[in-house]
């Protein structure tokens, strides 16, 4: 499973040469409201997309299931679009996602590139191969492993995006630091991300985008240290699993910054992981986040929603902790109790 990954000094260039790299008969640009107005005007005069045609479908997660699917794929059956078409997925994450799943069913097939436009689908969603859409009420239910020809990751986009999904960004980030080495996770702290530099951003982005890929060129189907990518997602989809419950909105990427900090008690209780190093997620976490609340109360129900989580086989949690920073433990269980030491640690702290 190969794919491109170019780190765009110049995005017109970068996406001309892209399209020009496939050989296709027909090419198609998907978009959704949001990037069809705000990105796409960036692109649309190139001379590489004369003649394409432009599907736009609405924006956000919960547009990310069958019914837009199905929209998709008459769009492209409507466009006369064949095996032999280019699709390129302008968006975040849902827009990758479900182009990428469209792309990868459209006639058992079609080639496609992504052009991600948040932090977070540049250093995750884009990147490694996993397509697909919600269904039946759980997230990514239906899909496929099948990577984009190439992903442009250009900082121009970053430029203008709100503050909050910057930050959302940048957990993943944090996470892909303690997986990778002491080097990056220092350069991570000291990033000024009230202030960002977007050239040293896009070079942290780059950082963090290989990180990720030689995790998934080890393991692209998620059998072993794929897991790795997992790190703080266990707490992190029950946080979000409660706030949708409770009506609250939580971006993914702050789920993940809360669970960090969770599970990275669970790494120093459970696997010998520094302390230090805990203490300065949490003050860095704590400063760009602020704190996700919740009671007593509440814990069976993270409980249960820790054991429903679809990475668990038998109602036993499974969690990726750390031993140091880039030395990962895959497959680690924590009982009823050790769990809610955690929560209690996380609420206290
Ligand atoms: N988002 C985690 C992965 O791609 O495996």
């Amino acid at each position: 499973m190969k794919q491109d990954i170019l780190i765009a000094e110049n995005l017109e260039a970068s996406v001309t040469s892209s399209i020009n790299n496939v050989r296709f008969d027909k090419l198609v640009v998907l978009t959704d409201t949001t990037t069809n107005q705000h990105c796409w005007p960036l692109l649309s005069a190139l001379p590489v997309f004369k003649g394409a045609h432009v599907i736009t479908i609405a924006p956000t997660d919960e547009a990310k299931n069958l019914a837009t699917l199905s929209d998709v794929w008459m769009a492209l059956q409507q466009a006369g679009a064949s095996r032999h078409s280019l699709l390129v997925n302008l968006g975040g994450g849902m827009v990758t996602d479900l182009g990428g799943f469209a792309a990868s069913t459209f006639k058992r097939g079609m080639a496609y590139i992504n052009i991600p436009t948040t932090l977070l689908s540049q250093v995750d969603a884009s990147v490694g191969g996993k397509t697909g859409i919600n269904f039946g009420g759980l997230k990514n239910e239906i899909g496929v492993f099948n990577c984009a020809r190439t992903v442009i990751l250009s900082s121009v986009f970053l430029r203008t995006l709100d503050h909050a999904n910057l930050l959302s960004g940048y957990a993943e980030m944090l996470k892909h630091g303690l997986l990778s080495n002491n080097e990056n996770w220092y350069e991570l702290l000291s990033f000024d991300l009230e202030n960002p530099n977007f050239d040293q951003l896009q070079q942290l982005v780059a950082k963090s985008v290989a990180i990720k890929e030689s995790v998934v060129n080890q393991d692209p189907t998620e059998n072993g240290i794929r897991k790795a990518l997992n790190l703080g997602h266990t707490a992190a989809h029950a946080i979000e699993s409660l706030a949708l419950q409770e009506g609250r909105t939580v971006l993914h990427g702050y789920a993940v910054a809360w669970g960090l900090m969770m599970e990275l008690y669970l790494s120093v209780r459970k696997c010998g992981f520094s302390a230090k190093v805990m203490h300065q997620l949490e003050a860095f976490v704590k400063q760009h986040y602020g704190k996700f609340q919740y009671e007593c109360k509440h814990y069976e129900m993270l409980y249960n929603f820790m054991t429903h989580d679809k990475k668990n086989q038998s109602g036993i949690v499974n969690f990726t902790l750390m031993a140091s920073i880039g030395d990962i433990c895959i497959n680690q269980t924590a009982t009823q109790y050790e769990i809610e030491e955690m929560l209690d640690y996380y609420r206290e702290n």
